[in-house]
């Protein structure tokens, strides 16, 4: 009997997110396209993060460097999580660190959000994802993301980065319904934005939970579980992968999976061989510690190759970095890295 594939492209990536055989483990990095590379520090010099991602031929350019350069298993469309803010209504800024006006401060703020928040305006992110899936030739399959939501809604109510997250977590504690009523809303958006990324080209979708580390198990499963259950279930019989990476999530690593992503992706807090024992079914990515790719070749080999003997034997591994590549990161260090893991990540079929 022939199996019917659940994602039918046949890469190394996808097939490792089905938990299928591979020759080697696959490898990609969050924030490959990003400052530590010169041709993006270039574009950078001409043009502000927002026309970059505004402008498809761009985004493109900054997509495709880092896999000209690295033996990579996927590209990550050039966008950023806070984009579907502004279909939203709100403003944001990038300097770098993000800027949000007049954030959602309580109840009464809600009022200020678009109604019925439409990802239309952001068909930008389409027409990149439709150049960059020409331009990739079928080399390697192109993954769309968005913001979880919890991770959202933080930036939408601290109106930029924060360290306690203190506003985030009284709304969330103190006034159920605007909480409810904030995530239903991140939801419909992000749905519908990463629907439109799919049929434009997206061949997985990952949901980055940057900041889910700040929450206890108890918020998580009260507070954020419900909204980003619903948000996978949505997205689901799409035929793409879907990915959820958390940082800091080790504590409620079992609530997270629970979300319904196909891959969890998780930071260094954890060991890979615990992560795969914790996660029975789910395909696992991560978790180098992104500091490492500062370190000497050495020091740097043997902790990739440590990753790697944690999760040989295993369907479903995908080589990645804890979180994003740092800007002070050498290039270089990133050629090696991706070269020794299909090295040593083949010893065993699997
Ligand atoms: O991965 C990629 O290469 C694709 C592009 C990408 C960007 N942002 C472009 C970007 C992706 C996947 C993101 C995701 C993103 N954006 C996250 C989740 C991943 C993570 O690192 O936790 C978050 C939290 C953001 C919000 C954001 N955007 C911040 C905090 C900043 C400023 C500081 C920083 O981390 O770089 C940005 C700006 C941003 N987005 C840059 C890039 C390449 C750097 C700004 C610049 O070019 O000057």
């Amino acid at each position: 009997m022939t199996m019917i594939p659940a994602f039918p492209m046949e890469s190394r990536f996808l097939r490792a997110c089905a938990r299928r055989k591979v020759d080697t483990v696959p490898v990609w990095f969050m924030r490959q396209a990003g400052r530590y590379l010169p041709g993006y520090r270039a574009l950078r010099a001409k043009h502000s993060i927002l026309e970059i991602a505004k402008t498809p031929e761009l985004a493109c350019e900054a997509t495709l460097e880092p896999i000209r350069k690295f033996p990579l298993d996927a590209a990550i469309i050039f966008a950023d999580i806070l984009l579907p803010l502004e279909a939203m209504g709100l403003r944001v800024r990038f300097s770098p660190a993000p800027e949000i006006d007049r954030p959602i401060r309580g109840p009464s703020d809600l009022k200020r959000l678009a109604s019925r928040p439409e990802a239309d305006s952001l068909f930008f992110v389409g027409e990149a994802i439709r150049l960059v899936r020409r331009e990739l030739d079928g080399k390697v399959p192109l993954i769309g993301f968005a913001g979880a939501p919890f991770t959202l809604a933080s930036y939408m109510i601290e109106g930029g980065p924060s360290r306690d997250f203190l506003r985030t977590k009284a709304l969330m504690r103190e006034s159920p319904g605007a909480w409810r009523s904030l995530l239903d809303r991140i939801v419909r958006v992000t749905l519908s934005y990463l629907r439109m990324q799919k049929a434009s080209g997206a061949q997985a979708i990952q949901l980055f939970d940057s900041w889910a580390g700040a929450l206890s198990p108890e918020d998580y499963r009260r507070h954020i579980l419900p909204a980003t259950k619903r948000l996978f279930s949505g997205l689901k019989g799409l035929g793409a992968p879907l990915i959820y990476f958390g940082s800091g999530a080790s504590g409620f690593l079992e609530d997270f999976a629970r979300a319904g992503s196909d891959v969890v992706g998780v930071d260094w807090r954890i060991d890979i061989a615990e992560a795969f024992r914790r996660l029975p079914g789910k395909a696992v990515q991560g978790n180098l510690d992104p500091a490492l790719l500062l370190a000497p070749a050495p020091v740097l080999k043997k902790a990739a190759r440590q990753i790697l003997r944690q999760a040989s034997g295993r369907r479903g591994f995908v080589f990645n970095l804890g979180h994003g590549i740092l800007p002070q990161t050498p290039p270089d260090n990133v050629r090696r890295l991706a070269e020794w893991v299909h090295q040593y990540g083949g010893g065993r079929r699997k």
